[in-house]
């Protein structure tokens, strides 16, 4: 239908056009994740002070869902605070699942991604660079505890 294709469009669009793709320089948190089926990998460099996602860039080799992922997670999170950025991420783990997911915050492009909660192999594809970005978030937090 119209709107799969709208989707697939997107989806497209931000393999073909990665945003915030690269390294950063002068990152505060560099954060490695690999899909353990395929062996693709993600890099995420980010930029976090006072509790603010300053900047946030990946890189890595993977499919065009994974790719598209972490284009529109980094595009969708990058000058959000991390609480907001770690509720994105559950919502997009329900979202993925294809669970009710609260649809009342902006989510970007990640909607686009929704029909691939019907792909059990592909979800782990686009969760790949949601799953960095939680990792990086939560040792972040423990490292300030500490
Ligand atoms: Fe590699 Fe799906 S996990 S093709
Ligand atoms: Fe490897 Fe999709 S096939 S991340």
């Amino acid at each position: 239908n119209q709107l799969d294709s709208l989707y697939r469009q997107v989806i497209m669009d931000h393999f073909k056009n990665p945003r915030n793709k690269g390294v950063l320089k002068d990152s505060s948190l560099i954060i490695d994740m690999n899909n353990p089926t395929c062996g693709d990998r993600i890099r995420l460099t980010m930029k976090e002070e006072d509790g603010i996602i300053k900047d946030v860039m990946f890189e890595g080799e993977g499919c065009s869902i994974s790719m598209s992922s972490a284009s529109m997670m980094t595009s969708l999170v990058k000058g959000k605070d991390v609480e907001t950025a770690l509720k994105l991420a559950a919502i997009f783990s329900e979202m993925i699942q294809g669970r009710e997911y609260d649809a009342s915050i902006d989510l970007g492009d990640i909607e686009a991604l929704q029909g691939v909660s019907k792909f059990p192999a592909r979800i782990k594809c686009a969760t790949l660079a949601w799953k960095a970005l939680e990792k990086g978030l939560q040792q972040n937090g423990n490292d300030e505890e500490n």
